[in-house]
């Protein structure tokens, strides 16, 4: 199934570094039900044209191309990917596909109370739900919306329904929950949750990421090795994002993402569809291939296949952003698909 020409090895998505890309996260929208600081503007953003995002149809080819290059992970995510209408039907189209890839959904969690069970029978194998903090008062300032409870209740719909395991996303802003860090990774124990703390990356459209104010994998394990955590790492942590620890001993583990201080260009095997049909080698990159025109002018599956290999071909070696010339992406995070 993979595409060949007779006598050649099979097409792969490698870049100049040797890097082979297996993972694809899919946008399916860049709107969200929620309105997380370090992500979204209060309002005022402007939503890309409905006629601009792939449909379902569109990005099931995207998706069965992509496959027979070596992609073998597919990651529903956004914006708010269980807003799209659709989710449940995309999911069933891609799990259907010959070469069918391991299915999983990023997700603020607040659909899943009704959707956790119609995605699981569609072929959805894991959820990442993004939770900041336990605190209704705190989460209603961090996403302007006071829907805690609305996210329990979809980790719980997500356990309920055998999606397994269940990873928790966790973004600290200092001064509104970095003071959670121990209660956060107590609760996640408790609950049966792999948790993962993320470091905030400079992708928000208002520009207020700041290194100054951002809290570290240095803090993080401070913070937890204080709290009296014993912690232990975890080797062979392969193209993963987040580096694993063992606590107490385990089984139980905490993630740390540490996109900014420690970060894991090297060994990435990402690639992002957004959800107007751009092909991204990179949350930073500043370029990117249009594959909704070629989708929509009748390109070939050949035509598709030399565009996706070729944007691979150029990507960069890393983020950059340590770089002083380091220029944030237009477009932001929940445009791209995080
Ligand atoms: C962009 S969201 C999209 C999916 C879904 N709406 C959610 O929140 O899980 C994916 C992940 O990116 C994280 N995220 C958003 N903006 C970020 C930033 N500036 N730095 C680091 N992580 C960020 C979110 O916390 C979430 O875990
Ligand atoms: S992080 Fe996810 S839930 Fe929060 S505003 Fe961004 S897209 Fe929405």
């Amino acid at each position: 199934m993979t595409r060949t020409v007779a006598g050649a090895p099979p097409a792969r998505l490698v870049d100049r570094f040797g890097r082979e890309h297996r993972d694809l996260r899919v946008s399916l929208t860049d709107r969200c039900n929620l309105r997380c600081t370090y992500c979204m503007p209060a309002e005022g953003l402007a939503w890309l044209p409905s006629a601009d995002q792939l449909t379902a149809e569109e990005i099931t080819r995207v998706v069965r191309v992509a496959t027979e290059l070596g992609i073998t992970e597919v990651r529903l995510t956004g914006g708010e990917p269980l807003i799209r209408p659709d989710v449940v039907d995309i999911v069933a189209r891609i799990t259907a596909l010959p070469l069918a890839p391991d299915m999983s959904v990023t997700t603020n969690g607040l659909q899943l109370a009704s959707l956790a069970g119609p995605l699981r029978d569609a072929g959805l194998a894991r959820v990442n739900i993004s939770c900041d903090t336990l605190s209704p008062e705190t989460f209603a300032k961090l996403t302007l919306r006071d829907r805690l409870d609305d996210v329990l209740a979809g980790i719980a719909a997500a356990r309920a329904a055998g999606l397994a395991p269940i990873k928790v996303n966790t973004v600290l802003m200092r001064g509104v929950n970095d003071h959670e860090v121990a209660s956060l990774v107590r609760w996640a124990l408790d609950e049966g949750l792999s948790l993962r703390f993320i470091e905030q990356m400079p992708l928000d459209p208002q520009h207020g990421w700041s290194r100054a104010t951002m809290v570290t994998r240095s803090e993080i394990l401070d913070q937890l090795q204080r709290a009296g955590f014993q912690l232990s790492a975890i080797p062979g942590r392969g193209s993963a994002p987040a580096e694993e620890f063992l606590v107490d001993g385990g089984p139980a583990r905490v993630g740390i993402v540490g996109s900014v201080t420690n970060p894991f260009c090297d060994a990435c095997d990402r690639v992002r569809l957004t959800a107007d049909g751009h092909w991204r080698s990179c949350l930073f990159a500043h370029q990117e291939a249009d594959l909704r025109t070629l989708l929509r002018d009748g390109a070939d599956d050949e035509a598709l296949t030399a565009t996706m290999i070729g944007e691979i071909a150029a990507k960069k070696r890393g983020h950059g952003i340590d770089d002083p010339a380091f220029l944030q992406p237009s477009r932001p995070m929940s445009a791209i698909g995080g």
